[in-house]
């Protein structure tokens, strides 16, 4: 430092003083402190949360791995469920498709199948995972022809519910019955949103599904949160995105933003979440962050 004691003007403002303008943060408003989650003293009942959105690709089952291993290593008790025909969820985690015994098409399907012989552990402990495999493409036939078709996954995760704290489903890209399923099934979703331009298409599509399940099969479905994901912070084009999101959106929108970076993609192909892969990386803070915040919003208290 130069002689006369004065801080360079540069210096960080410190968080704690009221006086001082508040940080603002990547959605263009301030950024609240998180308060730390406390610890459980017991487990349950879960709080059933969809991630949703029918555009591809746009980070749904990056957060359903990263949140729900952010959640756990907070020590709640995780199930994630792939609810995808694709499998991405369970490959991300390290399963092979082609060797799995059930899945959660048998947990729909077939009666006599229970939610315990279908769960699988992951790597991360507290957090376990109903896996599937393409098998799952004919659910979404085969249950046209049943009864209560659209209430089949709430009816078979209902004996999990109070044992976990959080359940997380990931969905496919598309609105078809297996997300009206996963819809059904929740008490909130999540939206994650790529930031760029044609994420806001369909955008409302997607409001009107919500809007129609909310009013038809399930009264208690709440938007628990639009997440913007793969945010560039150097272009004006991704802070655009932000801007129009908050807009449409408002306190919907979560403060937290996950930053486009290939430490994802390389996680996915090591089949672990980026808080155990890269554990100190800015994706698996954010994350980490994320996790703290829907804690706050809709989870605890
Ligand atoms: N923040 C990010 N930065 C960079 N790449 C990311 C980010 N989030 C996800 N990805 C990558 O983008 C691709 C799509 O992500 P992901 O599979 O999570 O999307 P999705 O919405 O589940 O896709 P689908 O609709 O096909 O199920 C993956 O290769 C993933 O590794
Ligand atoms: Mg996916």
């Amino acid at each position: 430092m130069t002689d006369g004691g004065m801080a360079p003007v540069t210096d960080p403002l410190p968080f704690d003083r009221p006086d001082e303008k508040p940080t603002m943060g990547p959605t263009g408003r301030p950024m609240p402190v998180l308060p730390e989650p406390a610890p459980l003293t017991h487990h349950g009942p879960a709080r059933v949360v969809a991630m949703c959105n029918q555009k591809g690709g746009v980070g749904k089952t990056t957060t359903t791995i990263n949140l729900g291993a952010a959640l756990a290593e907070l020590g709640r008790k995780v199930l994630l469920v792939d609810f995808d025909p694709q499998g991405s969820l369970s490959v991300g985690l390290g399963l092979n498709p082609h060797e799995m015994e059930l899945t959660v098409y048998n947990l729909l399907m077939e009666r006599d199948v229970a939610l315990e012989e279908v769960v699988v552990p992951t790597g991360v402990p507290g957090m376990d995972l109903l896996p599937s495999n393409i098998d799952l493409s004919a659910a979404e036939v085969q249950l046209v022809h049943e009864v209560a078709r659209e209430q089949t996954l709430q009816r078979v995760l209902a004996p999990a519910i109070a044992d976990y704290d959080v359940i997380l489903i990931d969905c496919q890209p598309s609105l078809g019955l297996l997300t009206v399923n996963a819809l059904t099934a929740a008490d909130g979703v999540i939206v994650p949103l790529e930031c760029e331009y044609f994420a806001l298409r369909g955008v409302a599509l997607l409001k009107t599904t919500i809007d129609k399940v909310r009013e038809r099969l399930n009264p208690k479905l709440e938007i628990d949160g639009v997440l913007g994901t793969m945010f560039d912070g150097r272009t004006l084009h991704s802070r655009e995105v932000m801007e129009r999101l908050v807009q449409a959106w408002g306190d919907k929108v979560f403060h937290t933003v996950i930053r486009r970076t290939v430490k994802f993609s390389d996680s996915t192909v090591a089949g672990e979440p980026i808080t155990t892969y890269a554990s100190s990386s800015a994706g698996a803070d954010s994350y980490r962050q994320l996790a703290k915040e829907v804690l706050a919003r809709c989870l605890d208290g």
